[in-house]
């Protein structure tokens, strides 16, 4: 990240980018005698609420974990019972996003995914990239270190094939080869667990970090705001001094 954008950021009341590991799907599920998927379909009318929610905020990109590329050891029906509301929620709300000015972006390893879930996401993805007013990055099959190994793997082709010079790979370059480039400014897990869960791993170097006990399906606008505000209350220094953060010049 620039310097300037650093300073930006580390005095900006709302967090640019960002990201939230929805945990707690299952147990509010099991808690009530409810089979899991149960807990996936709250979760997705949760995922809209946020959506909105972080839209009116003025948070300019949301990155949601939906699926981790370790979620495919669960039973087979519930990753069967995922892919299907992957499936319904991109029939059901793409032109929700596209009036609402809100660009999705799929990020993951896809070609795991089934030719029609595959083809949903390409549509929804082009009939959404005018939006401007936020960039909605859901993440499926997607892993932390295998977004910095398909980086480094696109970085060294660039290399072999003379489009890049290896010593101007440097740090905001290889960035770009990541399936997201922007920094996280502000991470947060639901569900009460205090794990990164191979997420982000490159993009949230910086972030900052918010633990939530409110379980996935029942997050809500004030939940959000919430960690807004402790957001807020925070000092980001990106390794600089607390003076520095005050006074940057
Ligand atoms: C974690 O809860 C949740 C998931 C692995 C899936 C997230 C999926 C959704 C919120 C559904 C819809 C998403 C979209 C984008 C439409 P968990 O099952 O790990 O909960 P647990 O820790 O209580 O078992």
């Amino acid at each position: 990240m620039q310097i300037r954008q650093k300073d930006e950021r580390a005095h900006s009341s709302v967090p640019h980018h960002v990201a939230i590991i929805m945990d707690g799907n299952g147990r509010w599920a099991t808690s009530r005698g409810f089979p899991r998927v149960m807990g996936h379909q709250k979760g997705a009318a949760a995922v809209r609420r946020t959506v909105e929610a972080a839209a009116s905020r003025g948070i300019a990109i949301l990155t949601l974990f939906a699926f981790s590329s370790e979620n495919w050891k669960r039973p087979r029906t519930e990753v069967s019972a995922l892919m299907q509301l992957f499936m319904r929620a991109l029939d059901k709300e793409t032109e929700h996003l596209r009036e609402n000015g809100i660009r999705l972006h799929v990020l993951g390893d896809v070609s795991a995914f089934s030719d029609s879930l595959r083809q949903r996401i390409a549509q929804a993805e082009e009939r959404t990239r005018d939006g401007h007013r936020m960039l909605l990055n859901i993440a499926a099959n997607y892993g932390g270190r295998w977004d910095i190994v398909q980086a480094a793997r696109a970085a060294a082709a660039d290399i072999a094939s003379g489009r890049l010079e290896s010593h101007d790979l440097n740090e905001e370059r290889f960035a770009s080869y990541l399936a997201e480039k922007e920094d996280v400014d502000l991470l947060i897990r639901t569900g009460g667990e205090k794990r990164i869960s191979n997420f982000l791993m490159w993009q949230t170097s910086y972030s900052e970090i918010y633990f939530s006990d409110t379980l996935w399906p029942d997050y809500s606008s004030q939940d959000l705001d919430l960690a807004i505000e402790f957001f807020r209350g925070r000092e980001r220094r990106f390794g600089m001094t607390s003076a520095q953060v005050a006074d940057p010049r």
